[in-house]
């Protein structure tokens, strides 16, 4: 088997997607994608477009704007025909999944250049657009246990978490996100795109909207609970409705050597596995414990992860079961730079701009961590984890 390299892993800021309130209001997904191929080839000038074999697009909803993006972005922004494409869908983990895909390639030694990332705008392509849910599934289900926000509350109650843990939760990655922000970390990652902001002024946007300036405990408890009348998850423990995208840049070794372009982590390994949907956000413990089983890995040997929130109650559940950190905040080794809870959570794309982030945290602040982790849950049971390496 060929090792698989990361060469470079880049996305746009997270906004919020909301007609008025968004800064990318003005901004369609493909066209978030098409700033990302350009900042790509003109950060890697030793990779042309002509030399890719493959562009892997994960986006949770295909339809709309985001109709096969993966194809319609590459051909919008002028690149060439001959690249094949594609669209890949199995809702949040999408752009993981797409990383996953675009890897094994390469390790095969089918491909030695791939492209693989995530795109979705959660404003121009609501969670569940044009669906028609088969009546068998819902036979099967009842669809109303189906929602993510029920998930996350069925999740709390079986695994009791509190309120008061998924409040500090909340808080933890808020000000762990304002607090990279602040110091510049995610500046090699985010590519600036042309917002608006309410008002109409355009600027760059190079940083998530939603990361929140401060944090109030007392108000947070007060909110309302959408999903559930008397239930306990609100906004505030909630990943936002947000657009976004992620790309990154894989190459076989040997061909990373022989264009002379450095690279510090390869692709180790990643697992997929399926649960009940109705608890969906626990699927990071199906998926890693499968990881960690087939790996010879142990928690102790992970120096850093990322663990995508979708919500606040599932990912205390995943961090405590699977012994990824201490069971509450603060954190040693899991979302140091905040989570999607406070940088936004882009359904397709988070997968990638988690391992976008893990590659860039982990050369920042974890230089001696051999292994690093990123792993997601998605709708209707579906889960992610992959292991990078150093090399
Ligand atoms: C929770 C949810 C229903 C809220 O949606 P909404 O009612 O349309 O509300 P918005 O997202 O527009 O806004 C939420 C409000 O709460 C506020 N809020 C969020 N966190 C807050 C906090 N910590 N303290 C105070 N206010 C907060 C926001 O600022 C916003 O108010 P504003 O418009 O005045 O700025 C929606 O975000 C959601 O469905 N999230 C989950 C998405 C999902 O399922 N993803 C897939 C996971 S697998």
């Amino acid at each position: 088997m060929k090792e698989c390299v990361f060469i470079d892993g880049i996305r746009t800021a997270n906004a919020r997607a909301h007609k008025e309130k968004g800064w990318f209001k003005n901004v369609r997904p493909d066209q978030l994608l098409e700033t990302l191929y350009k900042a790509m080839f003109e950060r890697n000038p030793k990779v042309k477009p002509e030399m890719i074999e493959g562009s892997f697009i994960g986006a949770a909803n295909l339809s709309g704007m985001q109709n096969d993006i993966g194809r319609a972005s590459w051909l919008a922004a002028g690149l060439p025909e001959s690249i094949p494409t594609q669209s890949v869908c199995n809702q949040c983990p999408s752009g993981m999944s797409a990383t996953m895909n675009a890897a094994r390639a390469i390790m095969t030694g089918e491909v030695d250049i791939m492209l693989s990332g995530g795109v979705e705008d959660m404003e121009k392509v609501p969670m569940g657009y044009a669906m028609d849910m088969s009546p068998n599934l819902m036979k099967r289900y009842n669809v109303g246990d189906l929602g993510m926000g029920m998930t996350a509350e069925k999740v709390a109650d079986i695994y009791n978490v509190s309120v008061d843990d998924m409040i500090e939760f909340a808080v933890y990655s808020n000000e762990m996100a304002k607090k990279a922000r602040d110091e510049g970390k995610f500046a090699n990652e985010i590519i600036p795109v042309k917002g608006h902001k309410e008002d109409g002024t355009e600027f760059d946007v190079i940083h998530d909207q939603w990361i929140r300036e401060s944090t109030d405990p007392v108000a947070m408890k007060a909110m309302k609970t959408p999903f559930k009348e008397n239930g306990k998850i609100s906004a505030a423990l909630s990943s936002p409705l947000t657009a976004g995208a992620a790309l990154l840049l894989l190459m076989s070794r040997d061909k990373a050597d022989e264009l002379g372009l450095s690279y510090t982590y390869k692709y180790k390994f990643g697992a997929q596995a399926g649960n009940d949907p109705t608890v969906m956000g626990i699927g990071p413990i199906f998926s890693t414990k499968i990881l960690f089983e087939k790996t010879g890995l142990t928690p102790d040997d992970i120096g850093a992860v990322e663990l995508n929130e979708a919500f606040a109650s599932q990912s205390l559940v995943c961090v405590r079961e699977l012994k990824l950190d201490n069971p509450k905040p603060p954190f040693t080794k899991v979302n140091t730079w905040g989570g999607a809870i406070a940088l936004g959570h882009p359904l397709g794309e988070s997968g990638a701009r988690v391992l976008v982030t893990l590659l860039n945290r982990m050369k920042t602040d974890y230089p001696d961590a051999k292994y690093g982790l990123a792993t997601l849950c998605g709708g209707f049971g579906n889960s992610n984890a992959v292991v990078i390496e150093k090399v």
